[in-house]
């Protein structure tokens, strides 16, 4: 059961939100109540929102547990969570921990309804590429998933749309199940360029690609900010994102496709997100840290 707390109604005050939703089975603490009285925030109850009955596609959370958690935390989150989400039900749930803790984290998933994957791989079979990491690595090591093109790979580590098709096309050709991922920054959604930056990185990243694809849109400026996209800009970017898929692939695969949100996203905010058309899922990258929220959202 989850507890709407005074930090939930902070956190919305600091992001301007006016509204807190809580599930059906929430309990809200009486301070909690109180404080959201005291700025005038609403606590929306008993509120079963629901994904659109038109949206057919399974659900789908994934952690990005980024460059955090030795193999010792590794073994600690992993056996954490395990148990919070094995009722989770109709649900995809995959964890992407750093490569050192792959191979622990696949033995540690063997039997149970968590998939594993990977942060990044190289684009080439196998060469002198000091430090880099090959999809049959990746695959040996027990994932399935392998993320492509985060904003942080390609803002730190020169990742291009045309390096993201690369390692798309060697993924697929090793099986692997990709979830590419796309979004402007601050700057180009303030200059009214996020539909022109995300056709781009889509039409590039996806060039000659004819399996159907995992998308995650994350806006940068939403990722580890606690600025979360609303859920209508962020249906806004899946809609556009589908019909680009749309005329990449054909309607019905488009309409297939799952697309994640990611930036931002915490127990509080994913059902929002998730009663959106467009939206089946999220990338989380700080709530993937701990079992509680994790579990809290993997059970929106
Ligand atoms: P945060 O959830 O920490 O904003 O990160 C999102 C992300 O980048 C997931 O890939």
């Amino acid at each position: 059961m989850r507890i709407i707390k005074y930090d939930d109604i902070m956190s919305a005050k600091n992001q301007g939100r006016k509204k807190v939703v809580a599930h059906s089975a929430s309990l809200v603490s009486p301070y909690a109540r109180e404080t959201a009285l005291r700025f005038g925030i609403e606590i929306v109850e008993n509120l079963s929102i629901k994904r659109e009955e038109n949206n057919m596609r399974k659900p789908f959370i994934a952690g990005n547990w980024k460059m955090n958690k030795t193999n010792r935390e590794t073994v600690k989150l992993l056996n954490n969570l395990k148990p919070l989400v094995s009722d989770a039900g109709d649900v995809d749930i995959m964890v992407a921990p750093p490569y050192t803790s792959l191979t622990l984290a696949a033995e540690i998933l063997t039997d149970n309804n968590i998939m594993l994957g990977a942060q990044n791989m190289h684009q080439e079979e196998s060469s002198a590429y000091t430090g880099e990491i090959t999809a049959d690595m990746l695959i040996e090591a027990g994932c399935s998933w392998v993320i492509l093109g985060h904003s942080e790979r390609r803002k730190y580590f020169g990742c291009s749309d045309e390096l993201v098709n690369k390692k798309l096309k060697k993924a697929l050709s090793k099986g692997l199940n990709p979830i590419v991922c796309v979004g402007e920054q601050l700057e180009e959604r303030e200059a009214g360029n996020t539909f022109e930056i995300l056709r781009r990185q889509v039409t590039e990243g996806l060039k000659e690609i004819n399996d159907p694809v995992t998308i995650a849109y994350e806006p940068v400026w939403a990722i580890g900010t606690g600025k979360t996209a609303s859920p209508e800009q962020a249906d806004d970017a899946h809609k556009f994102i589908r019909e680009m898929l749309a005329d990449i692939y054909n309607p019905e695969i488009a309409e297939d496709i799952r697309i994640l949100y990611g930036g931002s996203v915490k127990p509080t905010n994913i059902s929002e997100l998730m009663a959106k058309k467009n939206i089946d899922g999220g990338l989380i990258g700080g709530a993937s840290l701990n079992a509680e929220s994790f579990s809290q959202i993997v059970k929106f």
